[in-house]
């Protein structure tokens, strides 16, 4: 039996349940990982309460990012071996002592990435990755609205779209965050509470406006992002922090400037196992390189998830979370 995290009902931070579980020996294709670290993800939350269906049904083992070693190989399994170190997202059951995974799900780690950083970054980086380099590529000299900048996947893509050359625009919720988001690339910092974040784009740009808003916060910021725009730019809305957006008529994207929308999961652009090993080793190399570094901001033992998630429901959490098993 190990230590593990799940949830019997979805609901509240209430419903994360610390528990013993059974983790069997890995079957065809999977490895049986031993965490050191898993991350903890605004997405935890869509699962804990039910707004995404469990893929397994109840109970589920909560989290979906996370970095340890392998500690057996299923049958079939050729390409790692006991001892291996890897980091790993997109597979429900993270938040445990021990797991099994698809082996193909699973990327090694190179020596100079320690496992808080993998845990704190197989997600949120490589959905950095995908969305700087993929969905919108950005170019030297772009005007990019990054929202939540000081938030976990807002840190590592506020350094990497500086490290590509754009001027970097993010909001923020407060002067604390403003303050951090400043340190980690962004070049101008809005508070979106206190200010009018539209009429402080148009300031900053002298009105050229942004080619790509990066949005993962949703509802509140929704429709004014596609005011952020310039015509034929880029909505990226990646999330729902604040909620999700309401339907809306296509036709705006017409009347705001013949705009592109685009609303993208990992899942798919990291479907593909080259594709997954190829967004990965684009974020190991940046962040070898120090360019994109990741700030692991909070620490919880794993006995303490609920905590974690009521931190980062109420906006008190900067950077990444782990939870330690
Ligand atoms: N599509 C994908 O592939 C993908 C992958 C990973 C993550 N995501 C999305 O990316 C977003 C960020 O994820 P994360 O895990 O890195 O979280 P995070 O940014 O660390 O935390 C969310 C942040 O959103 C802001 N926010 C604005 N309104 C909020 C509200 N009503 N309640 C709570 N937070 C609010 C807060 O920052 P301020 O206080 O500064 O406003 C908060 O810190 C989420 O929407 C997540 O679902 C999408």
């Amino acid at each position: 039996m190990v230590a593990a995290v799940r949830v019997h009902k979805t609901g509240g931070p209430e419903v994360l349940t610390f528990e013993d579980v059974t983790v069997p020996a890995p079957g065809a294709g999977q490895v049986k990982i031993r965490n050191h670290a898993c991350g903890v993800n605004f997405i935890d939350t869509y699962f804990r309460m039910g707004m995404y269906p469990s893929p397994v049904g109840l109970p589920f083992v909560a989290g979906n990012e996370g970095a340890g070693e392998v500690i057996a190989v299923g049958p079939g399994v050729t390409d790692l071996k006991v001892g291996d170190r890897v980091g790993y997202t997109a597979a429900l059951g993270t938040y445990t002592a021990e797991r099994l995974l698809p082996a193909d799900r699973a990327v090694k780690l190179p020596a100079q990435i320690s496992y808080e950083q993998a845990a704190a970054m197989m997600l949120k980086g490589m959905t950095a990755e995908y969305l700087l380099r993929r969905t919108y590529k950005v170019q030297k000299g772009d005007n990019v609205l990054i929202h939540a900048a000081a938030g976990g996947v807002g840190l590592i893509a506020c350094q990497w779209a500086n490290h590509l050359g754009a001027n970097v625009i993010g909001t923020v919720g407060s002067k604390e965050k403003a303050e951090l988001a400043k340190k980690n690339g962004c070049h101008h910092v809005i508070l979106y509470r206190d200010e009018d974040f539209v009429a402080k784009v148009k300031e900053i740009t002298g009105g050229k406006l942004c080619q790509v808003v990066y949005d993962g916060v949703g509802k509140a910021t929704f429709p004014a992002s596609l005011d952020c725009l310039r015509p034929l730019g880029m909505f990226v809305s990646f999330g729902s922090a604040s909620g999700q957006i309401d339907a809306f008529n296509i036709n705006i994207l017409q009347t705001k400037g013949s705009l592109y929308a685009t609303r993208p999961t990992l899942n798919h652009y990291a479907a593909a196992r080259e594709d997954l090993v190829a967004i990965a080793n684009d974020l190991f190399a940046v962040v070898a390189s120090g360019a994109v570094k990741i700030p692991v901001n909070q620490r919880y033992p794993l006995k303490d998830a609920q905590k974690a998630h009521r931190d980062l429901e109420s906006r008190n959490t900067t950077g990444s979370s782990i939870l330690v098993p």
